[in-house]
């Protein structure tokens, strides 16, 4: 069990009692059921373990991306993919102007208690300029100051050495984990928002194959969408995509009208400006699901948060006009839909998971790395068969 744990069956600790009481239970009803499930097989080989060995990127993405680095030659690029790494771990969401007007109105309240304390008597409009300067200064030196990320034609290239293998490797284990619990489903059709260089696609490819699949990346960087193409076209100019029927956009089209089997979005939320239009994009991602809404992001307490954020508004949200009476059903990394345990735990850590890749081989790059990442993977279901699928995973671990 302990192996079953470390190998990546690790639902947060609110499921983990959930499932070894059902685990108990059907054990101990039926004391055979267990062992016939596995069939002698090691608890390696459970179905639940959904970790993989170390993640290559696929061949001809890797030659792809070589190809398309060394020809766009940007100067300082190590130095420049490590600052841009390390500037996206450690970004924040920006401050809602909600918590700054409240913050501000504290902070003045404190420093005018203050001056009464001291008792001076004075110009009462002199004070408040002062004590105004005051928490302007205050506010400046405190708050994250966060910046939005223009991706041009070098930072593009720049994120495509820096971020390629890290970000395929997590979203190559988080699809893993949605076909091996559920290896009925092949996507038809894919929504990739904030595709960037592609990733996603490459993912999609290696877990379902190239099976006939319409794709569309939704991508506001246009230098995101050429480094895409370029890498779907080897890194040269060859008419002939790896991937075919794959079409780009700068605009996430709203219509519910249009829904796709599988819609992704991988570190692109914490991209957004506020949270009313991170809770506006997942909505609109919702609303064109067929089946299953992936979304991923940094294993850090901003990126779980954008998570827990996006988890709220698809469970909670509800739209004017019902597009789709199909409800939402938690799939992953827990399968209940109460509010997560980790954010009332002090101090709050985030639900995160290791997936080790090899990195592309750059000069100065390691052979091996780890990506820390959180995700969330949301099922469009009707309750009842929802419910079956529960009785199931119960004791097999299956969803
Ligand atoms: C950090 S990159 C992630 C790229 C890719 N999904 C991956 O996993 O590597 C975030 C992407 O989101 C895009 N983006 C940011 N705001 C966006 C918006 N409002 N609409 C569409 N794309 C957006 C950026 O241009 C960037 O390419």
């Amino acid at each position: 069990m302990a192996a079953l744990w470390r190998r990546g069956y690790r639902p947060c600790v609110l499921c983990q009692s959930t499932i070894s009481v059902n685990r108990w239970q059907s054990t101990a009803a039926n004391p055979q059921a267990a062992a016939d499930f596995l069939q002698g097989a090691p608890h390696r080989k459970h179905p639940g373990v959904t970790a993989l060995k170390t993640v290559s990127l696929p061949e001809e993405l890797q030659r792809a991306a070589l190809a398309s680095i060394h020809g766009a030659a940007v100067s300082g690029l190590a130095d420049r993919a490590r600052r841009l790494t390390n500037f996206l771990w450690s970004r924040k969401r920006a401050v809602e102007d909600s918590a700054l007007r409240e913050k501000a109105i504290a902070l003045e309240k404190t420093l005018l208690e203050r001056e009464k304390e001291k008792g001076r008597d004075g110009d009462i409009h002199l004070l408040e300029t002062r004590i105004k300067k005051k928490v302007l200064t205050a506010l400046r030196k405190t708050t994250y100051h966060w910046t939005p990320l223009r991706y041009n034609d070098d930072l593009a290239v720049v994120y495509l050495a820096a971020r390629l293998a890290g970000g395929y490797a997590a979203v190559r284990r988080v699809l893993n984990e949605v076909k091996k619990r559920d290896p009925s489903f092949t996507p038809q059709s894919l929504l990739d928002f904030g595709s960037g260089v592609g990733t996603v696609l490459w993912a999609v490819r290696s877990v379902w194959g190239e099976a006939e699949r319409e794709s569309v990346c939704v991508d506001s960087s246009a230098a995101m969408n050429s480094l895409a193409d370029l890498l779907l076209r080897g890194g040269s100019d060859r008419e002939d995509p790896l991937i075919k029927q794959v079409y780009f956009r700068q605009f996430l089209p709203v219509s519910p009208k249009v829904q796709y089997d599988l819609v992704v979005s991988a570190f692109a939320l914490s991209e957004l400006t506020s949270q009313k239009e991170r809770r506006e994009t997942v909505l609109t991602l919702w609303r064109k699901t067929n089946s299953f809404l992936v979304l991923v992001e940094n294993g850090t307490k901003d990126g779980h948060q954008v998570l827990m954020e996006a988890r709220d508004a698809v469970l909670t949200g509800k739209d004017k006009v019902t597009f789709d009476s199909r409800t939402p059903h938690m799939f992953a990394p827990c399968p209940h839909q109460m509010p997560c345990p980790k954010l009332a735990q002090e101090p709050y850590l985030p639900c995160n998971y290791p997936q080790p890749y090899r990195p592309l081989p750059l000069p100065g790059s390691s052979d091996r790395a780890v990506e820390r990442f959180s995700y969330l993977v949301l099922r469009r279901a009707e309750p009842e068969q929802e419910a079956e699928r529960s009785r199931r995973r119960s004791w097999t671990g299956l969803g």
